[in-house]
């Protein structure tokens, strides 16, 4: 789940996206992150560290040098997230975040936009460790690409 994503014409997509951009994303997606109330309690109140932990996660996962392994060690995603409740609510929240910081990103392209959104999209659903509530209800519309 958490290898790099291969190569494609033109590059990786850390090589299209590059390093100033996906900083501004993750910057951006940890405020949009604080700010939702479905994600927020989860989260330290500093996000300094966990903003740093992120980016250096997908500049490898995204084909980049492997930073996050090689100043944290294995990832072991699905495991260091296994303390915080994570439902499929949760991890729409998580990606509804992600798609207004890609969208509030202009630098990094459309495509290459879609591309992550979806990628982190399986990375996501990988990460949901309680099942959702069992509502009748419409869920709410979700930012998407
Ligand atoms: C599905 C919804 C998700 C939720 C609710 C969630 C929540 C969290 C929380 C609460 C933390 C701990 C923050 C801290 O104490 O610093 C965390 C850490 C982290 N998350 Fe997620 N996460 C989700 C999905 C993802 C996805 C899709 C990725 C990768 C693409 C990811 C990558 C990380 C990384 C790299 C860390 C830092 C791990 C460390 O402590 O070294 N998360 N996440």
């Amino acid at each position: 789940m958490t290898a790099p994503l291969s190569l494609t014409p033109g590059g990786s997509l850390y090589d299209r996206i590059g390093p100033q951009a996906l900083e501004a994303l993750v910057n951006r997606f940890y405020s949009y992150v604080a700010a939702d109330p479905r994600l927020a309690p989860l989260f330290p109140d500093d996000l300094r560290l966990t903003a740093e932990k992120q980016l250096a996660f997908l500049t490898g996962f995204l084909g980049g040098p492997p930073l996050y392994h090689q100043r944290f060690g294995h990832p072991r995603l699905r495991a260091r997230h296994l303390p915080f409740v994570i439902t499929p609510e949760r991890a729409q929240a998580w990606l509804s975040c992600m798609a207004s910081a890609l969208h509030d990103t202009p630098s990094i392209a459309p495509e290459d936009a879609r591309e992550l959104h979806a990628a982190l999209g399986r990375v996501a659903t990988h990460m949901v460790n309680t099942p959702g509530e069992a509502t009748a209800a419409a869920p709410p519309p979700q930012r998407g690409f």
